[in-house]
């Protein structure tokens, strides 16, 4: 007869990983898991006080990017030892209330506090019957309701970031589009079909143009419609051309504005462009990753009206909430065009009980999917709704003062008007030749001083600064900073 009882603990046995991974699971990850969290705790409130960004040393840069994987197992304790002297001293600086690049939020504490979590449980949220889906259906619903987006059951997921929620967007548009035409994108390819077109502005971000790219539609037939003074879609420029399109024979399909613009915040007008998509039955995106929660400022409404009319809609919870990266979200409409354009279950996936919505991963590329949604979840629970209201009028309201200083003073230009969190705005110490020139090497010297970190554009032809503020700590102070900063790094750069 065979012993069907556990065998006898044998201390003396090694584990399969090493020896020195035995107790990885038990009190030693407690001991190393209060360490790291008190490392991550002294790392965010010392970083007010540290350089906002500095070039990584040489040897750190070695020892970062040339190590050898170590033959035998490493003990914890030796790891975050390796972190806290070699990892969290070079930041990007998003962390930082005088960060003011791209626009790269800092971490809420919840959403850090969280990300060990997810990680012990570490789920695929495919789908299934656990946490994780769960609560990606309750944060789904909570960006669209903030957002103002129509929320039928199923209709969005969380993603890596707004150019994967743009890629499920443009494919269900895609899809959409042949379907009605009588044929399926998915099963022909688009060989022999009209090219579709796509419609966007030069404002337009390149993710838009990637995920075109991606979807064999083909950069040639990606329209970029002018922009007014204010860098919104002319929306009579686009009406002329899908006109003029459809009348050589091409097929308009979709049509993607921005409710906030990565260069200077720019919301286009979205209800006459959802006006022309309902004449031409085109697809209404929205990338809305950064400044779609910008609708919740005080007095922003109007500037948005019409997002409510897109076909779908990108946003990015770990841009203006400050969600740890990465989550982005894709919120659809007709949450069906998505997964008539990524549905595909092999018989190893079939779930009975998946219920109607049936899983996150039809919905999308993704197969495995991360526990996004606990981060979200935290970062939001945590803020409330009047957190995010507090945040988004605190940050709105710095952009609109930066504009405010810019036009008083004289040795500066505002480029664009405020519409989000975003101030574009170039130097100008001088009426003379050479503008472009210094306002292209200003966001490198000024990084370099270690006081301030912005960013750079082209903006209407021009070389521009650009100040995207994001940061709950960021006072006004931080902007007269900013400005010296400005000046002081253009004294170096004239020397
Ligand atoms: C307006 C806008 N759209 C799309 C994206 C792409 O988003 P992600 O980097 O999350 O893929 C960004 C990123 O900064 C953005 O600012």
């Amino acid at each position: 007869m065979h012993d069907l009882r556990p065998p006898a603990p044998n201390a003396a046995a090694a584990h399969p990983t090493g020896a020195d991974q035995d107790g990885a699971h038990g009190e030693d990850l407690r001991v190393a898991g209060a360490k790291a969290a008190a490392i991550a705790a002294g790392h965010l409130a010392g970083l007010a006080d540290r350089p906002v960004w500095q070039p990584v040393p040489a040897a750190e840069r070695a020892w970062l990017s040339d190590q050898e994987l170590p033959e035998a197992g490493r003990p914890l304790d030796e790891l975050l030892e390796d972190a806290r002297t070699h990892v969290l001293p070079h930041p990007m600086g998003n962390g930082h209330p005088r960060f003011f690049g791209w626009v790269n939020s800092p971490p809420n504490p919840a959403g850090v506090l969280v990300e060990p979590l997810a990680a012990a449980l570490n789920p695929s949220c495919a789908g299934g019957d656990h946490a994780g889906p769960h609560l990606e259906r309750a944060v789904v619903r909570w960006l669209a309701e903030l957002a103002g987006f129509p929320h039928p059951p199923g209709g969005g997921l969380l993603t890596s970031g707004a150019s994967m929620a743009t890629v499920i967007c443009l494919a269900g548009a895609r899809q959409r589009a042949a379907l009605a035409d009588g044929w399926d994108a998915r099963e022909d390819g688009l060989s022999g079909r009209p090219p579709m077109v796509m419609y966007v502005t030069e404002e337009g971000h390149s993710c838009l143009h990637k995920a075109a790219q991606l979807l064999g539609l083909g950069t040639r037939h990606v329209r970029i419609v002018p922009v007014d003074a204010a860098y919104r879609m002319n929306v009579s420029a686009l009406r002329a051309m899908v006109t003029e399109d459809l009348a050589a024979g091409r097929r308009p399909f979709c049509v993607a504005g921005s409710a906030g613009t990565v260069n200077s915040g720019a919301v286009d007008p979205l209800g006459e462009i959802a006006d022309v998509a309902a004449e031409h039955g085109l697809w209404f995106h929205v990338d809305g990753a950064y400044g779609a929660l910008g609708i919740l400022a005080d007095g922003a409404a109007p500037h948005y009206a019409g997002l409510d009319r897109a076909d779908s809609l990108a946003l990015d919870p770990h841009k203006w909430l400050g969600v740890p990266v990465g989550c982005g979200c894709a919120l659809l409409r007709d949450p069906g065009a998505a997964r008539a354009a990524f549905s595909l279950v092999p018989s190893y996936l079939i779930d009975d009980n998946a219920g109607e919505l049936g899983w996150f991963a039809e919905y999308g590329p993704e197969q495995t999917r991360p526990f996004r949604a606990l981060k979200t979840w935290a970062t939001m629970s945590h803020l409330g709704r009047s957190g995010i209201v507090g945040l988004v009028n605190h940050t709105a309201g710095l952009a609109r003062r930066l504009a405010a200083m810019v036009e008083e003073a004289a040795d500066f230009e505002l480029l664009a008007p405020v519409t989000t969190s975003i101030t574009a705005f170039r130097h100008r110490p001088h009426d003379g030749d050479g503008l472009d020139a210094l306002n292209r090497a200003l966001p490198d010297a000024v990084q370099a001083r270690g006081n301030a970190f912005l960013t750079g554009t082209r903006l209407g032809g021009r070389d521009a600064l650009r100040a995207c503020f994001l940061h709950p700590d960021t006072t006004e102070r931080d902007l007269t900073v900013l400005l010296d900063e400005i000046r002081l790094a253009a004294k170096t750069l004239r020397t």
